[in-house]
């Protein structure tokens, strides 16, 4: 795979034609002592992994699935968010790059994923490993982008909420992509938690005033979306009154 390095010449990036999940080889990797800035990106992904136990379906040539380690200080749990919100502002710019007639504007479902329109096109998994004092040792950041349809079409599951970036194959398109999101990634990261993503993240999610279902082990709640702030965490009011702000978890929404 072709990437322009001269952007994001502080990666360390190795391409695969087919792994189990790029996010649980990255893992391998920290452990072993990897740096900061290992990247793996894949063709194919046989187990892609995604959000809540969930498999995220990725077969050949079609999508970009890749992981990033990163090695952030003094972030605590709270803090790990940033990781996936920084990635869905990133993600969304570098679709608006590489799209050059946009018929919808990219946007995001609160907390990781990218929507085209009524079509899900990406998913972030960031997985982290914290010490005992609660702060992140490491962060495996997964990106999953299907740029193409699939050869097969999507699983029964998924083909009426997931969508792709082209209709056709054109050339140079993924490695392109890649280098978008991961070049505008690291310029978020490096200028740390006061960047200016937040306000582009808030800006983007087409969830605020929305109603939803807050979803958790023992059920759903419905809620209404009030507001998304700085640290990128969603307001909801449940249905008897009570506010609350949520930094992680998981939501569904109308589209
Ligand atoms: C989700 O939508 O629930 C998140 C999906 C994340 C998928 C990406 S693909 C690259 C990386 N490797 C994985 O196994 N998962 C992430």
């Amino acid at each position: 795979m072709y990437i322009d390095f001269m952007k994001i010449k502080k990666l360390d990036i190795h391409t695969y034609a087919e792994v189990e999940s790029t996010n649980t080889l990255v893992k391998e990797q920290a452990v072993l002592g990897a740096k900061e800035g290992y990247t793996v990106i894949a063709n194919r992904q046989t187990k892609g992994r995604g959000r809540v136990g969930r498999t995220f379906f990725s077969p050949s040539n079609t999508g970009l699935y890749m992981s990033l380690l990163l090695r952030p200080e003094e972030y605590g749990a709270k803090d790990a968010v940033r990781i996936t919100t920084m990635a869905a502002v990133a993600v969304c710019e570098a679709l608006e790059v590489v799209m050059e007639d946009c018929e919808h504007r990219p946007q995001i479902k609160w907390v990781n994923d990218i929507f085209l329109g009524k079509k899900k096109v990406c998913g972030i998994l960031t997985e982290g490993s914290f010490d005992s004092k609660g702060m992140l040792e490491y962060a495996v950041l997964g990106i999953g982008i299907n740029v193409y349809p699939p050869e097969e079409g999507f699983p029964e599951e998924i083909e009426n909420i997931a969508g792709y970036v082209f209709s056709s194959e054109k050339e140079g398109e993924k490695e392109k992509l890649a280098a978008e999101v991961l070049q505008r990634f690291m310029t978020y990261y490096k200028a740390g938690k006061d960047s200016e993503y937040a306000e582009k993240y808030k800006q983007r999610n087409f969830v605020i005033g929305k109603e939803i279902y807050v979803l958790s082990g023992t059920g759903r709640q419905n809620a209404v979306v009030l507001d998304i702030d700085e640290a990128c965490r969603l307001q909801v009011r449940y249905a008897d009154g009570k506010e609350e702000w949520l930094d992680s978890g998981e939501i569904s929404v109308q589209v």
